[in-house]
């Protein structure tokens, strides 16, 4: 596509951006829908996080993602906060309706469509244990708990957070929601049907398992949201046991899909975005 008079400009903010892979994944759909459309990648310092935002409309910018460490930062300068975003504390995606800023949050959302339409898990009515209690973590368990999980656990490290974590969502739905301790949580570990790591830990080569491999199960579904390097020690241990391992492309890919709808109101070209950001033919499994 031949940027123009008439192109449209999104993009995503970042510190460091060089790193992201959404503007392959964006740029790749709208060549693919003939959209007039560019992505940008945008390296904004935390300082100026504010007047990049309040940049958006001068510049009549149609939408913008937002990654580390502006998924908080960016909330005060926004018009108004869909409440998803709201709950999950964070806004990954910005857009402009009636002269307004909003900010959504498609990270959960994207998780939970990466489950259900790439690998045709069913979430209501499953028990789901969650490692970390971070911003991915509330991302997520927002999202299965909109999708009638039956039981959450947060394990994290820090075992306030996790408690935290938990009483923050009681009120939501009717499941049950507990945070705790990593090695607190073996049973219920070895008892989910669905495992999720939010943590950074997998991300490096030695870094070790965060649980005793021995917990994990046949048939279990055991997610990492880290998709570089595509294997994580993880989902390495999960699969020699049988259980179904997934790595973080499809919800990359699913969250940029997510933000690539609200933008241009066209249904995203999914398997085109992911072809553009698989980088490792992610066939290994
Ligand atoms: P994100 O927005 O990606 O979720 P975050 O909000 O910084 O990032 O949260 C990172 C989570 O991963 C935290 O729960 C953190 O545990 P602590 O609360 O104890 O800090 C967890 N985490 C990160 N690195 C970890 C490691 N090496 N081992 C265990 N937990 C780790």
């Amino acid at each position: 596509m031949q940027i123009n008079g008439q192109t449209r400009i999104v993009g995503i903010i970042g510190d460091p951006v060089k790193h992201s892979r959404s503007p392959q994944m964006h740029n790749a759909a709208f060549n693919h829908l003939n959209l007039n459309f560019a992505y940008i990648p945008f390296h904004v310092k935390p300082e100026l996080v504010g007047e990049a935002i309040k940049g958006m409309k001068a510049l009549d910018i149609v939408g913008l993602n937002v990654t580390v460490p502006h998924k908080i930062e960016v909330m005060k300068y926004l018009d108004e906060i869909s409440p998803a975003a709201r709950i999950i504390g964070a806004v990954n995606t910005i857009y402009v309706k009636d002269n307004r800023l909003i900010g959504d949050n498609t990270d959960g959302c994207g998780f939970v469509r990466a489950l259900v339409e790439d690998e045709d898990i069913t979430i209501a009515g499953k028990n789901a244990v969650i490692l970390g209690s971070g911003g991915s973590a509330r991302a997520i368990g927002h999202a299965l708990l909109k999708e009638g999980i039956n039981r959450l656990i947060f394990c994290n490290r820090t075992v306030s957070k996790a408690e935290e974590m938990a009483i923050s969502f009681q009120t939501q739905g009717a499941a049950f929601v507990a945070g705790m301790g990593i090695t607190d949580g073996m049973s219920e570990i070895t008892h989910a049907d669905i495992l999720i790591n939010t943590t950074s830990a997998g991300m490096k080569q030695d870094d070790p398992l965060l649980i005793d491999s021995g917990w994990l199960q046949e048939g279990q579904v055991v997610c990492d949201i880290i998709y570089s390097p595509p294997r994580t020690l993880l989902l390495q241990e999960a699969k020699k046991r049988g259980a179904i391992a997934i790595n973080g492309l499809g919800m990359l890919v699913h969250q940029g899909a997510l933000s690539f709808e609200i933008w241009t109101g066209c249904p995203a070209p999914v398997e085109i975005m992911r072809k553009a950001v698989d980088m490792d033919n992610n066939k290994w499994i």
